[in-house]
């Protein structure tokens, strides 16, 4: 159970609340939803599972692990890992900031404006300021290194095993007062209702990103929870629970998130900041509106920091692993490494939005970079590691502690080592256009 919430601490953050609704408006709603579905359950899951092998088997870290398991190249996956952590961990700490700026301003009642065109250059007013935004990631880093160090990373994941619920509650009573919005029904049919004409090779690179993003794997992350894990504890078992809770989390912040949209008028494709653009607005349409926003906002910012750190973690363990043996040296080199991408990334929306890299300013140039080509390729790579070089030795410690009918293994070995390599190669090079 413990490690259940820890793992889906890790998976649970902005990735559900923030990336998931905008990235699902950007690809045109009911039919990404199914197929991202479709992924999450199907070669998601497997991937999850083969990582939990991989650490628990090793009780190592993902270089250690693959050095430990294989050899040759192997270790370089767990290199890439590492960088993609640092450079998620740098946008991560910008859109966390955002969510503490918005606690803030739900209190001082900056935000909380009915109408969507406020609200709207509101957010811009902000994301674009040189300074505001950018002391706000300062502060998210800084709390991220703070926790890391202070040896409260274990205390900040209790508190979110209660925080957690209660996020899970207000999403819940946001998703009654979102549907019942005028005109929300648009937005729900647009969540809901497939449209497949719109489906296009992008459309599948999107939702495997986002699944891969969201459940924090193809970047040894997992590998490293694994290594948490007791010999005989239940792989197959904790990696479902971890998925549903994942993808439950993610379908409710989109039944929250679309309608709304619809029903203020607004565009599902604005990009990053429609999550922000939308919930001012609803919470502005609620009785303590301000109180609930605040309350939002606060365990939002637990849960983009219970990921915070855990991307650290693999930071900091690699650097101790080689032999770094200072863990207050390490954090603090990473804290700051951190923070000197977050700013550029932070100032690419404002002042520096000049600068692009393949039509994309730096914050969304890092952000798919990562969920879209060193996600997937960690991922395609684990599948291949597991399916074709452990092969019977992964398998065996599959079974061990799960209870498994036959033909679930078979199934997972069948994703593993055809389904997943063949289609996640597939999405990749179609979808990035190489062809
Ligand atoms: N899954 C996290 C989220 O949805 C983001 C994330 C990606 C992450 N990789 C990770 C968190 C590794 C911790 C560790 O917000």
């Amino acid at each position: 159970m413990g490690f259940i919430l820890a793992a889906a601490g890790s998976a649970v953050g902005l990735g559900n609340v923030w990336r998931f609704p905008y990235v699902t408006g950007e690809n045109g709603g009911g039919a990404f939803l199914l197929i991202y579905l479709g992924i999450v359950f199907s070669i998601g899951v497997s991937v999850l599972i083969a990582e939990l092998i991989i650490g628990r088997s090793t009780q190592l870290d993902p270089a250690g692990a693959f050095r430990k398991l294989a050899g040759g190249a192997w270790p370089l996956v767990g290199y890439m890992s590492i960088l993609t952590a640092f450079v998620i961990l740098s946008f991560y700490c910008v859109i966390a900031g955002w969510t503490v700026a918005y606690m803030a301003k739900s209190i001082a009642g900056s935000v909380l404006l009915s109408d969507l065109e406020q609200v709207g250059s509101a957010f811009d007013t902000f994301i674009t300021d040189p300074l505001e935004p950018v002391l706000y990631t300062a502060l998210f880093v800084g709390l991220t290194v703070f926790v890391a160090l202070g040896g409260i990373a274990n205390g900040i994941e209790r508190a979110a095993r209660l925080l957690m619920p209660a996020l899970f509650i207000i999403l819940l009573v946001l998703v009654a007062r979102s549907v019942t919005l005028d005109g929300a029904v648009e937005g729900v049919a647009f969540f809901l209702q497939p449209d497949f004409t719109k489906v296009t090779w992008g459309t599948l690179l999107a939702a495997l990103g986002q699944a891969f993003f969201s459940l924090s794997l193809g970047m040894g992350a997992m590998i490293t929870y694994g290594s948490y894990m007791h010999r005989h504890d239940d792989i197959a078992g904790s990696a479902l629970a971890v998925t549903v809770l994942d993808a439950l989390v993610a379908v409710l912040a989109g039944l929250v998130i679309l309608p709304a949209v619809f029903a203020f008028g607004a565009t599902p494709s604005a990009g990053p900041g429609l999550t922000f653009i939308t919930l001012p607005s609803i919470f502005a349409q609620m009785p303590f509106g301000s109180f609930f926003a605040a309350l939002f906002f606060f365990l939002l910012a637990i849960a983009a920091l219970t990921s915070s750190v855990a991307l650290l973690e693999v930071v900091i363990t690699y650097f101790m692993d080689e032999g770094e043996a200072n863990r207050t040296k390490v954090a603090v080199g990473a804290g700051v490494a951190t923070f000197a991408l977050a700013v550029p990334a932070s100032l690419s929306l404002g002042i520096m939005s000049g600068f692009t890299i393949g039509g994309n300013v730096l914050l969304d140039a890092l952000d798919y970079m990562t969920s879209n080509i060193t996600l997937p390729l960690g991922g395609l790579l684990v599948a291949l590691f597991m399916g074709w070089s452990l092969k019977h030795k992964g398998e065996e410690e599959f079974v061990d502690g799960s209870a498994l009918a036959p033909a679930l293994v078979s199934a997972w070995r069948f994703i593993i080592r055809y389904v997943a390599p063949l289609a996640i190669a597939l999405i990749l090079i179609n979808g990035l256009g190489f062809i």
